[in-house]
């Protein structure tokens, strides 16, 4: 199953068959159907080199990091922190003291909220967030507003679910401290432009957080040619465990930054009349951080590197072109988020099927989606819907299995219309 595919320089070959082998969870039924995994913004599957690389991880070098002197210790701190080098590489970070680990894009966006807009945020300042937000990227910033007086804006969009670049700029003043967006939207597919939205809010001198969950699977990420001054992902959207995440961030941002939590690891010195606080990254890494999720972290972005993003890029595109237009074609169906730059998601609703129904009636023939507000209720209000049903793509999967998500629907039709 080779597909050739054109990538910004070159043409070349994607082989989806091999990269499904490395994925385990790929080969099982579902009631008695094979499984057809299309949930991949919710969470992603792993390849066997990252299952491998935590079980290795735990069967022959775990101890606490930074701590020990002893071989083990020695062994899991070089694990741990040959992790970091990759991520670092793998978003161009400048250096590694601007790779935070977290536990998920959640807490590296609560990071930020709470200790830079702890300490830059005052009555009148303001907070500029969009309409396609997922409420991790809402709620911390309502947070911190309630706690400063601060007051959150919010930039529309239009109905085909893109953001309106002319009330961006509009809303951006002097006032605005923080401008917090996705790279995609989750519930939408839409591709913001980055770089350029960087550019205006630093144009009033606003710093810039970047949602960058939806992205960092299925695209490049250069956080230096991108300039913003945060950017933030999760470890189980790019194929590696659950509970771990990334915060970038500018070195001399994180350095005016009061650490997020206290505890071990993050301090230099402890006395009861004053503490030192650590070096960064440390400074934000409080406790025993999550190691075994830092090592497959790693073997993922091994994996990914190997693979190729562009190749990845490439392939998904002609999924989706090629998703976009079966999907269009089945009667009663409307496609929410239709943005010109769009990535690796479906969402749409079915007249007369409630969303809920046709995910119940899909997992019944082995097609995996989510329904539901996908974490973003103002977005629903916005386009008038309860919810929407969701298939988003990885590049294991194929055009076979988006005519099956097709026949699922062709089924949903005859059982509720
Ligand atoms: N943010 C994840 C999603 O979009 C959970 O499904």
């Amino acid at each position: 199953m080779t597909q050739a595919v054109a990538t910004n320089d070159r043409a070349t070959t994607f082989d989806v068959a091999a990269v499904r082998a490395d994925f385990p969870i790929l080969a099982r039924n579902v009631h008695k159907k094979p499984l057809v995994y299309l949930d991949n913004a919710a969470s992603s599957q792993k390849p066997r080199q990252v299952i491998e690389a935590v079980d290795q991880y735990y069967r022959r070098h775990n101890a606490n990091v930074h701590r020990g002197l002893h071989t083990l210790s020695d062994e899991a701190t070089a694990a741990y922190e040959a992790a970091r080098e990759k991520v670092r590489g793998f978003i161009n970070a400048a250096e590694i003291a601007e790779v935070i680990f977290t536990k998920g894009t959640t807490e590296a966006i609560n990071l930020v909220a709470a200790s830079y807009g702890r300490a830059h945020l005052s009555a009148g300042d303001e907070v500029l967030i969009t309409y396609m937000e997922h409420h991790s990227n809402i709620v911390p910033w309502q947070m911190i507003c309630e706690q400063t007086g601060a007051v959150l804006r919010v930039c529309p969009i239009n109905e085909r679910g893109e953001l309106l670049l002319d009330a961006f700029e509009k809303l951006l003043s002097d006032k605005t401290r923080v401008v917090a967006f996705n790279h995609i939207s989750n519930a939408l597919g839409t591709v913001n432009p980055v770089k350029k939205m960087v550019k205006m809010a630093h144009a009033v001198g606003a710093v810039t957080v970047v949602d960058g969950a939806q992205a960092v699977p299925h695209q490049r990420i250069d956080v230096r040619d991108l300039d913003c001054d945060f950017y933030a992902f999760s470890g189980h959207k790019m194929f590696a465990p659950t509970g771990i995440g990334i915060l970038y961030g500018k070195r001399y941002l994180l350095e005016q930054m009061p650490p997020y939590q206290g505890g071990g690891d993050m301090i230099k010195t402890v006395s009861f009349e004053k503490t030192v606080y650590n070096e960064l990254p440390s400074k934000f890494e409080a406790g025993t951080p999550i190691i075994a999720g830092a090592v497959g972290l790693g073997a993922a972005v091994d994996y990914l590197e190997r693979v190729g993003l562009d190749a990845v890029s490439a392939y998904e595109h002609s999924l989706l072109e090629y998703g976009d237009q079966r999907l269009k074609s089945v009667p009663g169906l409307r496609m929410i988020g239709d943005a010109v730059d769009k990535t690796s998601v479906f969402s749409f609703v079915m007249e007369g099927a409630h969303p809920h129904d046709i995910g119940t009636i899909l997992s019944h023939t082995g097609v995996a989606v989510r329904t539901g507000h996908h974490c973003t209720e103002p977005l629903m209000k916005f386009f008038k819907v309860p919810g929407t049903v969701r298939a988003s793509l990885a590049f294991y999967n194929t055009r076979e299995e988006i005519d099956q998500l097709v026949d699922g629907l062709a089924k949903v039709r005859e059982m509720l219309l």
